[in-house]
C-alpha cells in the first residue's frame, strides 16, 4: 500500500473512495464541500440526512455514487467536538475510514481530514499510522489468507502536499508496531527464546544496530541467579538480548528500554489453574516485543540518541529441574529472593535485566512488562500502569503518550507496601499479598535500580484486545512501541 501526500483540491480528486471528516453537530456543508455535493447531485447531504449522521467520534457512513462519477464512494467519518480534537482522533478517524474502505473493496482512497493544531507534519504522520495499523492483517498461521478480495492500494492524504517525510516516519513506526504484534500473536511453539534472539539479530543487520546475545554461561558468570532460576525448567536455552543503537557523532542522551520476555508463562510449579488464561500466556513477551518493535523503528528513524534495547528471554515451565516454591535465588546485585510464588517470574527476570542495564551508565531506563493481573483489574484493557519514583521521567512518558494515543495512568509506589515483601529468611520475597499486587511488583523491581531515573510500565491489559478497538485488533496491539519511539525522539 502506498500512502501519498497531495495538494490536489477536494473537487479535483478522482478515485474509488473519498473520505471526509466532519465535526460533531457541524455537518452542514459549506464552501468546497457544498460545491462537491452539488457536483455529486446532493448525495452527501442525502447521506447525512438519511443516516442521521451527527459527526460523533468513531461514527462512519458511506454511499455509492453513480458509476460515471469521478468519485465512486463517499465515506463520512465523525471527528467529535472540534474543541476536543486530539491528534489521536485523526489517527482513529483514518483507521475507521480505512477499515470501511477495505470492506467496500476500495482500491484507491482519498482522505480529507482537518489539520490538527496547525501541524500538518504530525497530522500526516498520525493519519498514515492510523491507516497502516487498521489495515494490518496477519495470515501467517492460516493455510489460506482470509482477505483474498481487493486491497486498498493507494491512499492520498489531501491537503498535506509536501509531507512525504512525515508519512515515511508513520510507516516506519507502523513497521515497528507490526513486528511487536507479530511477535505477541505468534504462539509459544513458534516464538521461543531462540527465535527472539534471531529476530534481534535480524533487526541489527537490517538497520545497523550493535548486538550482543548473552548465553546461559555468560549469564551465570554475571551472577544472574534470578533470571536463570526462572529459566531452569525450560528445555530451551535462555537468551539475554542486548541491542544498541548508536547515532553518528555524540548522542544527546543515552537511554535504555527493557522488555519482559517470557515466551510462555505456565506459572511454573505454582501452575496457572483452570480459568487463569494459561492458554493466552504466549503474550507474556509483550514487553520484549515492544522493545524490539521500538528498536526496528528507531533503527530507521536514526535520532541523535543512544538507545539500549534489552530483554532477558526465557519460558516459565515445569520439570524435575524447576525451581521449587520457596527456593532462594541470588540476583546479580547480590540480593537474595525467596520465591514464594513461581508465577511471579517476570520480576525475577527483570531484576537481573535492570542490574545489567544500570551498569551501562544510561541517563534513564524504562521497562515494559506484562507483569500483573492486578494491573488489569485496576485499569482494564485499554490503560497501562505507569510507576516511577522520578516525577520528571514520569512526565516524559505521559507527554510521549499524548501524541501516541496510548493510555497510561500513574500509580503510586507506596513504600509502606514493601512490608508485604519482607522475608524471614532472605532479603525479600518475590510475591506480596493480593491487594495492591501491581504496586508491590513495582516496589520489588525498585530494589534492583540504584540511582538511574527509571519508570516501569505494566502493560498486561493493553498488550491484547479481544475486540476491534480503533486502529487495534482484534488480537495483539503492539502496545508501547509508539510511546517509546516518541519518548526517544522527544528533546527532553
Ligand atoms: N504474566 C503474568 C501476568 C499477566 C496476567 C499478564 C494476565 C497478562 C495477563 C505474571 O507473570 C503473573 O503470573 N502474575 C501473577 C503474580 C502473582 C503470582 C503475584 C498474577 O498477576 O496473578
Ligand atoms: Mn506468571
Ligand atoms: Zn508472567
Amino acid at each position: 500500500m502506498d500512502i501519498r501526500a497531495t495538494d490536489t483540491p477536494l473537487l479535483e480528486w478522482t478515485g474509488d473512495g473519498l473520505v471526509i471528516g466532519l465535526f460533531e453537530d457541524a455537518v452542514e456543508l459549506t464552501g468546497e464541500l457544498a460545491t462537491l455535493d452539488e457536483k455529486l447531485a446532493n448525495s452527501i447531504k442525502e447521506l447525512i440526512t438519511e443516516e442521521e449522521f451527527k459527526g460523533k467520534q468513531g461514527s462512519s457512513v458511506f454511499t455509492r455514487i453513480g458509476a460515471n462519477s469521478p468519485v465512486r464512494k463517499i465515506i463520512l467519518v465523525g471527528l467529535g467536538k472540534p474543541e476536543a480534537l486530539k491528534l489521536d482522533s485523526l489517527r482513529r478517524a483514518a483507521a475507521t475510514a480505512a477499515r470501511l474502505a477495505k470492506k467496500q473493496k476500495t482500491k484507491t482512497l482519498g482522505i480529507s481530514l482537518p489539520i490538527w493544531n496547525n501541524d500538518p507534519t504530525q497530522t500526516a504522520q498520525a493519519i498514515a499510522e492510523g491507516v497502516q495499523l487498521a489495515l494490518y492483517q496477519d495470515n501467517r498461521f492460516k493455510s489460506e489468507p482470509e482477505d483474498k478480495g481487493p486491497q486498498v492500494e493507494t491512499v492520498d492524504l489531501l491537503g498535506l502536499g509536501g509531507q512525504e517525510a512525515a508519512i515515511t516516519r508513520g510507516n516506519q513506526i507502523a513497521a515497528g508496531v507490526f513486528l511487536a504484534r507479530q511477535l505477541v500473536a505468534a504462539p509459544a511453539n513458534s516464538v521461543t527464546p531462540i527465535t527472539m534472539a534471531e529476530t534481534a539479530q535480524q533487526i541489527a543487520s537490517d538497520h545497523g544496530l550493535q548486538i550482543e546475545i548473552l548465553e546461559q554461561e555468560d549469564c551465570e558468570k554475571l551472577g544472574m541467579g534470578a533470571f536463570l532460576g526462572v529459566a531452569k525448567a525450560s528445555e530451551l536455552p535462555p537468551k539475554f538480548i542486548h541491542l544498541t543503537y548508536k547515532p553518528e557523532g555524540t548522542p544527546k542522551r543515552k537511554l535504555a528500554i527493557i522488555g519482559k520476555g517470557l515466551t510462555f508463562d505456565s506459572g511454573g510449579l505454582n501452575i496457572k489453574g483452570a480459568g487463569s488464561g494459561i492458554e493466552s500466556m504466549k503474550i507474556d513477551m509483550g514487553g520484549a516485543a515492544a522493545t524490539l518493535g521500538a528498536a526496528k523503528a528507531i533503527g530507521q528513524l536514526k535520532p541523535d540518541v543512544e538507545v539500549h534495547f534489552i530483554s532477558a528471554v526465557t519460558e516459565n515451565m515445569i520439570s524435575g529441574r524447576a525451581m521449587h516454591p520457596g527456593d532462594i535465588l541470588t540476583a546479580s546485585n547480590g540480593k537474595t529472593i525467596e520465591v514464594n510464588n513461581t508465577d511471579a517470574e517476570g520480576r525475577l527476570t527483570l531484576a537481573d535485566a535492570l542490574v545489567f542495564t544500570e551498569k551501562l551508565g544510561v541517563d534513564a531506563i524504562i521497562d515494559l512488562a506484562t507483569l500483573t493481573g492486578a494491573c488489569v483489574i485496576a485499569l482494564g484493557d485499554d490503560i497501562a500502569g505507569l510507576f516511577s519514583p522520578d516525577d520528571a521521567l514520569a512526565k516524559e512518558v505521559e507527554k510521549a503518550s499524548v501524541a501516541s494515543g496510548e493510555k497510561f495512568w500513574r500509580l503510586p509506589m507506596e513504600e509502606k507496601y514493601f512490608e508485604g515483601l519482607k522475608s524471614g529468611i532472605a532479603d525479600m520475597k518475590n510475591t506480596g499479598p493480593r491487594p495492591g499486587g501491581s504496586i508491590t511488583a513495582a516496589l520489588f523491581l525498585k530494589q534492583f535500580v540504584k540511582e538511574t531515573p527509571w519508570a516501569h510500565l505494566d502493560i498486561a491489559g493493553p498488550v491484547w484486545t479481544e475486540k476491534e478497538n480503533g486502529y487495534n485488533g482484534p488480537g495483539a496491539t503492539g502496545f508501547g512501541v509508539r510511546t517509546l519511539v516518541n519518548w526517544v525522539l522527544s528533546d527532553s
